[in-house]
């Protein structure tokens, strides 16, 4: 593969989503093969000690290289974490020339327009054919798909995401990792923007689900209500569908298996109109995560927390930076 190609094909797979945008991935290429490795100088040590949240991210990040090289005609093999270094996550070989199918350029596409969108969703269910395609999409790759909707279900996992959301709003040491990925210079290369993150208390929002709390500092929290005045009428509560992705292991292959599946899945729903954004907080924990697998009865581990819905009409959406091809590719070392 030419070099041009091969600065194409990072370049789509660094616009996969990643925890707090902390992009930890680096690649290194030779003619005909990538390597996927974890950045640990990019590690969050407070919300994510064992990397797990950081390996999805990277999964992700392999499953846009493969959709890219599909779009460019080109074949590609994965396998994941090939050698004894825990760090060298995958490497993709092109295997042979292909025809680009209609799919393959409509997903290459959609990664570009995919953004994580964070504020209330329309009025509007998502189809379940949708939601049957990205059930089986995940089962390819060994990831189970759950979408919450059993009453009882709802009501546990709302609670354990709000209860997650108030520990670390309390916890000091989280509070300085999340200020240290926030961004309010538009041209930053990674870190979340300050605008792609709704300014409002997530507790004032009208919807049952609790987005993540980006901003540090500002505001007291722990208030339940949902509306600022009480006076006021209450307003339409958004009801997005919210789905749970998760794998029978808990290891690294596991959480990169489930990576790649939700990049698929994000693909797919972006070329359908539907946009997502993870509500991870409850997965953060080791005691919230414990307790949501036994309240909802999961066989396994739930990796992603996963909102999803029509973005309203009209709707500006923030896009946020990534690092230049040339920071994080670097030819294969010799030998
Ligand atoms: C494993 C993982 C966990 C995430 N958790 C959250 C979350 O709890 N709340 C949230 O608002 N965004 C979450 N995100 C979204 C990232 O903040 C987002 O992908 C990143 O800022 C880049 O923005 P983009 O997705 O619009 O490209 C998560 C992303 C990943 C991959």
């Amino acid at each position: 593969m030419e070099q041009q190609e091969w600065a194409q094909v990072v370049g789509a797979a660094t616009r996969a989503p990643s925890i707090h945008n902390t992009q930890p991935w680096r690649f290194t290429a030779t003619t005909d093969q990538l390597d996927v490795f974890l950045d640990p100088a990019r590690a969050l040590p407070v919300l994510d000690p064992t990397g797990r949240q950081q390996v999805i991210s990277c999964g992700i990040a392999v499953e846009f290289a493969v959709v890219a090289f599909a779009a460019a005609g080109w074949l590609s093999e994965v396998e994941l974490l090939p050698d004894d270094d825990g760090d060298h996550l995958g490497t993709l070989r092109l295997i042979g020339r292909i025809e680009a199918t209609e799919e393959d350029r409509a997903l290459a596409s959609a990664i570009e327009q995919r953004h994580t969108v964070r504020d209330p969703f329309q009025p509007r269910d998502v189809p379940s054919a949708l939601l049957d395609r990205l059930q089986a999409e995940a089962g390819a790759f060994g990831v189970w798909f759950k979408p919450v909707t059993r009453s009882e279900e709802e009501v546990a996992t709302v609670f354990l995401v709000d209860r997650a959301e108030e520990m670390e709003q309390q916890d000091p040491a989280y509070l300085a990792e999340l200020q240290s990925w926030l961004r309010t210079d538009p041209a930053a290369v990674d870190g979340v923007p300050v605008e792609a993150v709704p300014s409002a208390d997530p507790h004032q929002r009208p919807s049952n689900w609790t987005i993540r709390d980006f901003v540090v500092g500002t505001r007291e929290h722990g208030g339940t209500g949902r509306t600022a005045d009480p006076d006021a009428p209450p307003p339409d509560v958004e009801r997005p569908t919210v789905v749970l992705v998760g794998s029978d292991g808990d290891d690294r292959y596991a959480w990169l298996q489930a990576g790649r599946a939700l990049g698929r899945m994000l693909l797919l729903a972006t070329s359908a109109g539907v946009a997502a954004s993870p509500l991870t907080q409850a997965l953060d924990w080791p005691a919230t995560r414990t307790r949501l697998r036994s309240r909802l009865s999961l066989v396994g581990h739930p990796q992603m927390l996963l909102r999803m819905g029509y973005p309203q009409e009209g709707a500006v959406i923030a896009s946020s930076g990534r690092r230049p091809v040339a920071e994080v590719l670097a030819p294969a070392p010799a030998g």
